[in-house]
């Protein structure tokens, strides 16, 4: 039906059909990280500009080209004096709300580290495309206040058992790279800035600009002109200080011990400011210049002193969950059965429904997970309900089992089928599963 409204652009509704692959998506992330003892947290959809600004980074896309701003927008009312100094944004990223909460909420006294984890919708104003959205929602754990490469790899592992359990991990790659920290930063920056200088008319227009803002950012380029001239651009990697090293060695020897796949790749330097030392990309094998990343993260050591804490290590990673389903359903990805329900009742006809009302309260007053449709639906419609949920019996209870009080019941792993008593329903079922 035509509608003179449509969705925002870059925007989507998840319809019923691909629903399923969502709740199991989220449900692999919410058991993946927990098993590795991370703890749900949830910061709010908006924060303060700023907050973006000094972590995301002022030169960072993001920051400058892609925030969506949030006013008031009823005509007629004023914005509350104590609101006009503060310029909201939503939420491009979950890391930066995340570290603030850690302060805020006093979570650097709690025992460290700290690892939180989260997922929900994150926006940036980019041109749309296929796997790039405007809202789009991301999977996304931290580790605040561990400084060990241990910490990395566990963030790599959470990353990867999760990828296990959808089934994508066997075409996909982490590309990993050092970034270095305080101590190798300025003389890796020097030396980058010395090589861009003298190829600056080999560069495409647009890293030209890069060049003058943030050097480092043109190593990730995905301009073809550019490319070219990164090839031969000097290696991060041969400029990081003895700790940064040892620190790097120590987490791809680890990965190596687990049989993580990674690929050194000394022009990954991720799009944001914050990260020092690790940094890491997941793409499918044959996504080379990275266009369409299944995720990312990284080491950020400065982060929470930028914010005002004291300095305390941190690393973490985000996934795209919009991706990784679409890749699901490219691929194939069968998902589990799951077993929503026990049972389901089927009534044929309004007094039917009526009288199987009170049979199902009291076969869930036995803890028997208990399905009907409660709106009037057709036998086959409640077939299929009761199908989708995957239960094992199907009570069917028609004009003449309302009349004899009884109802069939088809014990669909048995093949089996008998009729009882509307009194005898629950004994038969609780003795049922407990065989
Ligand atoms: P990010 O690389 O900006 O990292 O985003 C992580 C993932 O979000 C990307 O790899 C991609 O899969 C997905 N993504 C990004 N932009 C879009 C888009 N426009 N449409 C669809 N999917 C997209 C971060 O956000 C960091 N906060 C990760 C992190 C956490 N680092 C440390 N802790």
């Amino acid at each position: 039906m035509a509608t003179p409204f449509q969705s925002p652009r870059g925007t989507y509704d998840i319809l019923p059909p691909d629903a399923p692959y969502w709740i199991f998506a989220r449900q692999a992330l919410k058991e993946e990280a927990e098993s590795l003892g991370f703890q749900r947290i949830e910061v709010p959809v908006f924060e303060d500009i700023r907050l973006y600004e000094r972590t995301t980074g002022e030169t960072s896309e993001i920051v400058t080209k892609e925030m969506f701003g949030v006013t008031r927008a009823s005509k007629d009312v004023e914005v509350e004096k104590e609101d006009r100094a503060v310029q909201l944004v939503l939420r491009p990223e979950f890391t930066p709300g995340i570290a603030r909460a850690y302060l805020e909420r006093g979570m650097q006294a709690f025992p460290q580290p700290v690892k939180l984890y989260t997922d929900g919708s994150v926006f940036r104003y980019s041109r749309p495309q296929k796997g790039r959205f405007r809202q789009f929602e991301q999977m996304n754990y931290e580790v605040i206040g561990d400084a060990s490469p241990l910490a990395d790899v566990a963030v790599i592992t959470l990353t990867w058992n999760i990828f296990k359990r959808l089934s994508l991990f066997k075409e996909l790659v982490v590309d990993i790279n050092s970034l270095g920290d305080l101590k190798c930063r300025p003389k890796m920056r020097r030396v980058l800035l010395d090589f861009l200088s003298q190829n600056l008319t080999k560069l495409a227009p647009l890293d030209v600009e890069r060049v003058r803002r943030n050097p480092f950012r043109v190593l990730d380029s995905k301009e073809p002109k550019t490319l070219v001239v990164v090839k031969k651009a000097p290696q991060l990697l041969d400029y990081l200080c003895d700790d940064c090293k040892k620190h790097f060695s120590q987490v791809l020897e680890t990965l190596d011990e687990l049989n993580i796949p990674y690929n050194l790749d000394p022009t990954l330097v991720r799009g944001l400011d914050y990260y020092t030392r690790t940094a890491f990309e997941v793409r499918r094998v044959d996504d080379e210049t990275r266009q369409n990343a299944f995720g990312g993260g990284g080491r950020y050591d400065g982060l929470i002193e930028l914010l005002g804490g004291r300095p305390t290590p941190g690393v973490g990673a985000a996934l795209g969950t919009d991706r990784i389903i679409e890749a699901m359903k490219e691929q194939g990805v069968k998902l589990p059965d799951s077993k929503l329900a026990d049972a389901f009742v089927v009534a044929i006809g309004e007094h039917a429904f009526k009288v199987t009302l009170p049979l199902v309260e009291r076969l869930k007053a036995k803890d028997i997970r208990t399905g009907m449709t409660m709106t009037k639906n057709g036998l086959k419609e409640q077939l299929s309900m009761a199908d989708r949920l995957g239960v094992r019996f199907v009570i069917i209870v028609g004009e003449r089992e309302v009349r004899d009080k009884t109802a069939i019941v088809k014990d669909m792993d048995e093949g089996s089928q008998e009729t009882v008593s509307f009194t005898g329903l629950e004994n038969l079922i609780e003795k049922q599963l407990s065989r």
